[in-house]
């Protein structure tokens, strides 16, 4: 039972979940009536198009480049360059979204495979330490163990938030289901004994998809034996 509360760790910090919601813009073609007096219907204004485009100026970073930024997913940052798995993200022309464990998932992950504590230093080479246990292929590297891992946290295209919840879930890299859970605001780990992972953050755009920040990490079903 110990392992649910080291996985729910980070469950206070996620409560207020941030979801971006398109607001409905008010249409732009709204009838209006014409003045009193007016003499004839004015000439539709002719809005510059340059001036919209303009407004979008700026290409988001890649999915790399937008890890590689923040402090709190250095531990996925080593291990995606461990796994090759980097070049994916770094990649302009593909499209990807990723489902990134922070900083602390990772912790809370080594922290429960040892059995004891563990620090961020430490986490990422324990993790990778005992991946290969876990899984109970003793013929996989556990460099190939760990890249499982984390394409279970990938899948193709960008997903939004939108889609996830329309979706109810994701089909991974692995080709395995990721289910949304009723909150829209968990995926439901499909190992029985870990607490259902925590979305944080959603829809931070990239140039080649979009990442969502996630408070777990998840295992595949085929780790279970
Ligand atoms: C994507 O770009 C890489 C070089 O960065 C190239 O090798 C690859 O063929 C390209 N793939 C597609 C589908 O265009
Ligand atoms: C989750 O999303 C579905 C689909 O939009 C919606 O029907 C449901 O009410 C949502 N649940 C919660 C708890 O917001």
């Amino acid at each position: 039972m110990a392992p649910r509360l080291l996985f729910g760790a980070a469950a206070a910090a996620a409560a207020a979940v941030a979801v971006v919601m398109m607001a409905a813009t008010p249409g732009c073609g709204a009838a209006v009536p014409a003045p009193r007096g007016a003499m004839a219907a004015p000439a539709t204004a002719v809005v510059a198009p340059s001036a919209a485009r303009q407004a979008t100026a700026g290409t988001p970073p890649t999915l790399a480049a937008l890890v590689a930024k923040r402090d709190d997913l250095s531990i996925l940052e080593e291990a995606l360059k461990l796994t090759g798995l980097w070049d994916t993200l770094a990649k302009a022309n593909t499209s990807s979204t990723l489902f990134a464990p922070n900083d602390a998932a990772f912790v809370d992950l080594s922290f429960w495979l040892k059995e004891g504590g563990s620090d961020k230093a430490g986490a990422l080479k324990t993790v990778l330490g005992e991946l290969g246990l876990i899984a109970g292929f003793p013929k996989v590297d556990p460099v190939s163990s760990l890249a499982a891992f984390l394409e279970f946290h990938m899948t193709d295209g960008a997903v939004s938030l939108k889609d996830l919840v329309a979706a109810r879930g994701y089909t991974s890299v692995n080709g395995e289901r990721v289910k949304l859970g009723a909150d829209n605001k968990t995926l439901v780990d499909t190992a029985t004994s870990i607490d259902d992972v925590k979305i944080l953050e959603t829809d931070i755009a990239a140039s080649n998809g979009v990442m969502h920040i996630v408070g777990g990490v998840m295992f595949p079903t085929t780790w279970r034996r």
